[in-house]
């Protein structure tokens, strides 16, 4: 029996928040039910954030109320603070199913906690601490995610002993499992084995998932280090949308496509109807406008 990997879908989230364009709900409803329908363990949906900073996921409240929930994938929302909490939970609180698991993130480097944030990680631990309270009140599950884990657009090379640090700070809150984000696709292999080492040191590598932007062309290099290293959860999205509104030079997620093409060729089973992924894809891409 194949060991499995767990393919953790961020496109509609991560991908579509760096979209220029503003893609109409009834089209990012559409096509998170095609993920969902896909086999796809996990999807991201939605964030919480201010309107101003991310105009994009201005409506993640109607997506999630239009979702279809006739399915096994969990499905998860990003939430910066007790606003997007609020904001969230007025929606969900109302639905007999919905969304299960909250996503929180902090930066390992300070000039990304700025820019992307407007404070500092210690003060981005602090909103977090009531957020956290409340997802667990609400009987919900965490997903934590660390930015900017090999490199920083403002501050350089991260070093590894910031990224570990970073991963205890989040876990001193709840035991959640983290995704350590290339937010702007510079990783490299070693880069990433480096970092990988210090944070295996303060987090069981089961509790620890994989989340590459390709800007660099070392997404799948990246992946297979840390398959090598024990990591069996990857993040993608779907049709390769994406990046960060708030990091210059971060285009382009890892494609869930070729994800999944990479784990299922080193030996792992990941569950996924490549069909549906790939119709996923011709959506995806028709929303960027590259299709
Ligand atoms: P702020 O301006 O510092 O916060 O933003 P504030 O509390 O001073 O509020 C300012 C204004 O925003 C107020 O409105 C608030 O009501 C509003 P005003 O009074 O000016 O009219 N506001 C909100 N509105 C709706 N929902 C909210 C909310 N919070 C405040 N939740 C904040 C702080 C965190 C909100 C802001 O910096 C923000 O939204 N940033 C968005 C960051 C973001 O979404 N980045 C992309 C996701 S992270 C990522 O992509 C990386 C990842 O993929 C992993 C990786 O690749 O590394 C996860
Ligand atoms: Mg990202």
């Amino acid at each position: 029996m194949p060991e499995k990997v767990t393919i953790y879908e961020v496109g509609p989230r991560d991908g579509l928040q760096n979209e220029a364009r503003i893609v109409p709900l009834a089209d990012k409803i559409a096509l998170i039910d095609l993920l969902t329908a896909s086999g796809l363990p996990a999807v991201e949906v939605g964030s919480f954030v201010s309107p101003k900073w991310v105009p994009q996921m201005a409506e993640s409240g109607a997506v999630i109320a239009g979702l279809s929930y006739d399915h096994a994938a969990r499905l998860s929302v990003l939430v910066p603070n007790m606003k997007g909490w609020d904001a969230f939970w007025s929606v969900r609180s109302t639905m007999p199913r919905g969304p299960d698991e909250v996503a929180v993130f902090i930066s390992a480097s300070e000039g990304f906690s700025r820019a992307n944030l407007n404070c500092t990680i210690a003060e981005s631990i602090d909103r977090l601490r009531p957020v956290v309270v409340a997802v667990q009140g609400a009987g919900l599950a965490l997903r934590g995610y660390i930015s900017c884990v090999t490199d920083c657009p403002f501050d350089g090379p991260t070093p590894p002993a910031a990224v570990a640090r970073a991963a205890e700070l989040l876990r001193a809150l709840a035991p959640m499992p983290l995704s350590l984000g290339d937010t702007i696709g510079q990783g490299t292999p070693d880069t990433v084995a480096a970092m990988l080492r210090a944070v295996r040191d303060v987090v069981p590598v089961a509790d620890l998932a994989g989340h590459f932007h390709d800007t660099g062309g070392q997404a799948l290099d990246n992946v297979a280090v840390a398959l090598d290293m024990g990591l069996r959860t990857f993040d993608g999205a779907v049709g390769g949308l994406g990046g960060c509104p708030h990091a210059p030079g971060a285009p382009g997620n890892l494609a869930t496509g070729a994800l999944i093409d990479l784990v299922e060729a080193r030996g792992f089973q990941t569950g996924v109807d490549h069909r549906v992924i790939e119709k996923a894809s011709q959506m995806a891409r028709a929303m960027r406008g590259t299709a």
